[in-house]
């Protein structure tokens, strides 16, 4: 199973890098990685196991967190309403494309944090409100999704991994708590 060992961390140039795409059909090493990327997710939320084996709690990893230079990024983000459980995201995607996305832009109040970045970078990371992908699913077909606020914040993160782009790398300087006009803040 995937650790916070196997994870690179800031300042190691693999996170900067363009990752490649994935060919099609997927190899089985890739639908393998993109399985361990899912539980490793899964796990990082189970607080026994997350204690039991020291993992920071994460709802997205791309390829290039585990030194992998592929366009492969997992995502598992729970659900905030007790009546409707399920995840609001819980997929792996192959070569996601962000192909459209809404003129409002958004970010979250409390900032972004990421597995590889291991230190608090205080400010608003200003993204798209909405988007919508493509990608391949594990299955290989593939899936055009439309996605908005916590959902769409996390796949922006994760697709800028796959362009060697960090959260911070967004977040304005001088003052990071500047934001521009109509930017909905996100609790
Ligand atoms: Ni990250």
């Amino acid at each position: 199973m995937l650790t916070m060992k196997d994870i690179i961390r800031e300042g190691n140039p693999i996170l900067r890098e363009v990752a490649q795409e994935v060919t099609a059909p997927l190899s089985e090493e890739d639908i393998a990685l993109g399985n361990e990327m899912l539980t490793f997710l899964k796990n990082s939320q189970d607080p026994e196991i997350a204690e039991k084996y020291g993992l920071r709690g994460g709802v997205g990893l791309a390829a290039p967190q585990l030194a992998i230079s592929k366009r492969i990024i997992a995502l598992l983000v729970p659900s905030n309403n007790p009546e409707k459980p399920e995840p609001l995201l819980n997929t792996v995607m192959y070569n996601p494309k962000i192909v459209s996305h809404s003129v409002q832009s958004a970010c979250l109040a409390d900032g972004e944090g990421c597995l590889s970045v291991d230190r608090e970078v205080p400010g608003y990371v200003v993204r798209h409100a909405r988007v919508t992908v493509e990608y391949t699913d594990i299955e290989g077909n593939k899936q055009k999704i439309r996605l908005k606020n916590y959902p769409a914040i996390v796949v922006q993160h994760e697709i800028d991994h796959l362009n060697g782009v960090m959260f911070y790398d967004h977040i304005a300087s001088p003052n990071p708590f500047a934001l521009p006009e109509d930017v909905l803040v996100l609790e």
